[in-house]
């Protein structure tokens, strides 16, 4: 069997709802500017007791549900997010969490919001070369724990969600994953990122008299640092390029395939790719009103909310691309 396929998926969100009117009171912002320029309306937000890894089960429990699927049949679990709860990764912790008897293996995927994609071509690789049979894909982030909110700037476009799918191998007539396409710039990397900062460790002497760089301190991450203007350039000269190609090595026209959906970014970002891919408005799914820019974790949130409200039926094929810090971007044709 070469084929895999996507037989469930799901999504959690945190409890805090934050609009743009409640931005406005903490910076100098209003819901105009935002949602004229952005389209988003309000985002969740990681509150009190709520974790990152507790989304991140909620999503693969709907996901496994929905599949009616046991979870100590998992064989891998792959955990896309860039803001883990432990930078040696925080994958381990959800089969733990599922009640896997198993052991499966389990490792994080750092792509920011590529890692979605990433994981999903990832987890399809696995299967058709690895022999493994039932990866689970996670993408999840609460990049609200690393955004300056007192930065206009960026504070007004992020908000915390998880989303999960599973994928299952299958004969090849029935393959989920029809083709893929993916990148990274380390160049264009400077416009987004949130970088270590560089504090200088403290200069002691050496036993000969030479100063050693010795204790290093600890380090720290800096806040979300983004040129906007940038970004965007870079999505809509990108993105489109990417899912030509995707199209293209799947044997499609954007024509012949049902939906886009893109990383939820900005609305701006997604009526631009989608006018030059030629996809009709009807034709493309968004929800970052309601949610803000998720990271990694705004494909499958996307995706769960347009499956089960039936907008998207089985057989339906999906041109999806994922863009972001590094810069990494990538996309892919699936067929749910
Ligand atoms: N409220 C009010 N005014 C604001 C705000 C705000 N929240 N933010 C910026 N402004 C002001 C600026 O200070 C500037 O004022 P000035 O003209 O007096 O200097 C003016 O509005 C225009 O600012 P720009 O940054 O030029 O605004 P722009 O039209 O580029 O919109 C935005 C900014 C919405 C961030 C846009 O550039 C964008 O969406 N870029 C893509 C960002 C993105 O998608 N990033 C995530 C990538 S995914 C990942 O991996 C994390």
């Amino acid at each position: 069997s070469k084929g895999c396929r996507l037989v469930g998926i799901g999504s959690a969100v945190p409890s805090l709802s934050v609009s743009n009117d409640d931005l406005s009171k903490i910076v100098d912002t209003s819901d105009e500017w935002i949602s004229v320029r952005t389209g988003i309306r309000n985002r969740r937000v990681i509150s009190g007791k709520e974790s990152l890894k507790d989304l991140a089960v909620e999503a693969a429990r709907k996901a496994l549900e929905m599949a009616d699927f046991d979870p100590n049949d998992l064989d891998l679990i792959l955990m896309c997010t860039s803001t883990p709860e432990d930078i040696f990764g925080a994958a381990p912790q959800i089969p733990r969490e599922l009640g896997c008897k198993n052991y499966p293996l389990a490792y994080d995927i750092t792509a920011a919001c590529s890692g979605f994609v990433l994981g999903l071509v990832s987890a399809a690789c696995h299967i058709r070369g690895g022999g493994f049979r039932n990866v689970l894909v996670i993408g999840a982030d609460g990049v609200s724990r690393f955004v300056d909110w007192t930065d206009r700037g960026t504070c007004i476009l992020f908000g915390d969600a998880a989303g999960a799918v599973l994928v299952q191998a299958c004969d090849a007539e029935e393959d989920g994953l029809l083709s893929f396409d993916l990148h990274s710039d380390g160049e264009g990397g400077r416009h987004l990122g949130a970088p270590m900062s560089d504090d200088k460790t403290d200069e002691l002497l050496g036993s000969n008299g030479s100063v050693l760089d010795f204790p290093p301190k600890r380090s720290s991450y800096s806040c979300i640092q983004m040129n906007g203007k940038e970004v965007f350039r870079f999505a809509v000269r990108c993105v489109p390029q990417s899912i030509e190609s995707a199209l293209q090595k799947a044997g499609l026209v954007s024509s012949s395939v049902d939906w886009l959906l893109l990383h939820q970014a900005n609305q701006r970002i997604i009526d631009a790719v989608a006018t030059r891919l030629e996809f009709p408005q009807e034709k493309v799914i968004s929800n970052l009103a309601n949610y803000g820019n998720t990271s990694a974790a705004s494909i499958p949130l996307a995706l769960d909310e347009a499956v089960r409200s039936g907008k998207v039926k089985p057989g339906h094929t999906i041109a999806t691309a994922g863009f972001g810090a590094g810069l990494t971007w990538g996309s892919a044709v699936i067929r749910w």
